[in-house]
Order: structure tokens, then C-alpha cells, then sequence
């Protein structure tokens, strides 16, 4: 079970969505997205780390065939005004015609999403969807169309369920809000 405070890195985070509510929501997703695609089998690609945890569940509560893969991108906020984000993992799977599902633990700004569609659709899917387990709407800078969202979230920070603070707190099961 969950506690009510966590400490991670020295901070204090308390329980802000508790496992039973994270896990229905991924239920509702998973609906949504079989639904949605009752033939095509969509591949899913998680970008890690964050999405890893979030991604094992939702395909396996979407109940259809399907592929995935992953792909690691980094961003260097702070370093590169440009806003660069690097791909660490290409994908290698063949994408021409393909529908595939995004897969993110978090939209935050935008930014990351916004660099990588482009580079995504470059491979030749039929359509892209994006599946993202949180968003952050006041803090978008750059505006991302969501097909499938767990939950809108204040602009506070959040660990858990893949969510980490310097590498620490993704294998909580609840997500944890920052205490102020
Ligand atoms: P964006 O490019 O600003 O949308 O940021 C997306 C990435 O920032 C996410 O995939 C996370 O890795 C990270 N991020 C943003 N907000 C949080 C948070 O509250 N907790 C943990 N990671 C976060
Ligand atoms: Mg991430």
C-alpha cells in the first residue's frame, strides 16, 4: 500500500493520485484506445525512462494485439537556450503506414513532444496518436494535440509510477505531489 508521505533526494512528497485511481484510469485508456482501433494493430512506442511503467500497463489493459517499442530522447534545458533535444535511442522498427501510439508519462511544456512528432512523422506512419498519463495545461509552451490523457495536473512537481526526481521515486505506485 501507499504511505502518505514519501521522501525522495531528501524532499517531501505527499499522495496526490492514489494507486486504485491511477490504475482505473489506465482501465479507461486502455478501452479508449481498443475502441478505437478494433482492426489495425497500432504499435505503441514508450519514451523512457518515465513512460516505461505507465506503458506496460496500458497495453496490456488496451486487450489488443499490438507491437511496442521505446525510444529515449534528451532534453538539455538550461544548457541549450535552442531548445535541442537529442534522440539517445532511434527507433528501428519500420513505421511506413503504421498507426502508432505515443506513449509519455508526462506533458509538461511541450517541448520534447514538439521536436520528436516531427522526426516521427518523417518515418512514415499512417497517424500518430499521443497517450500521456499527466499534463501539466499551465505550463504549455508548446501545444500538443492529446488523444488519450490520464489526468490535467496543477504546475506542481510529481514523482511515482515512472515520474522520478533525479532518477529516484519511479517505482512508487502512486503518484506523489511535491510538498511546498
Ligand atoms: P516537456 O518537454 O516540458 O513536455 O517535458 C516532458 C518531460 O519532462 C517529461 O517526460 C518528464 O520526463 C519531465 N517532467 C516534466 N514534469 C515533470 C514532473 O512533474 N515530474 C517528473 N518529471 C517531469
Ligand atoms: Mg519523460
Amino acid at each position: 500500500m501507499e504511505s502518505p508521505l514519501v521522501q525522495v533526494n531528501g524532499l517531501d512528497f505527499k499522495l496526490y493520485i492514489d494507486q486504485t485511481t491511477l490504475q482505473d484510469r489506465v482501465q479507461e485508456l486502455g478501452a479508449a484506445i481498443r475502441a478505437k482501433h478494433p482492426k489495425e494493430p497500432p504499435i505503441f512506442i514508450g519514451i523512457l525512462n518515465g513512460a516505461a511503467i505507465f506503458m506496460a500497463d496500458l497495453v496490456r489493459a488496451s486487450q489488443i494485439p499490438c507491437e511496442l517499442t521505446f525510444t529515449r530522447l534528451s532534453s538539455y534545458q538550461g544548457l541549450a537556450s535552442s531548445g535541442e533535444v537529442d534522440i539517445l535511442l532511434p527507433i528501428k522498427e519500420d513505421l511506413t503506414g503504421r498507426v502508432v501510439i505515443v506513449v509519455e508519462d508526462i506533458i509538461d511544456t511541450g517541448r520534447t513532444l514538439s521536436f520528436f512528432i516531427p522526426q516521427l512523422q518523417a518515418l512514415g506512419p499512417k497517424r500518430i496518436e499521443i497517450a500521456t498519463l499527466l499534463h501539466k495545461p499551465a505550463a504549455t509552451q508548446y501545444p500538443i494535440p492529446i488523444d488519450y490523457l490520464g489526468f490535467s495536473i496543477p504546475n506542481d512537481f510529481v514523482i511515482g509510477y515512472g515520474l522520478d526526481f533525479d532518477g529516484k521515486g519511479r517505482e512508487l505506485p502512486a503518484i506523489y505531489q511535491k510538498v511546498d
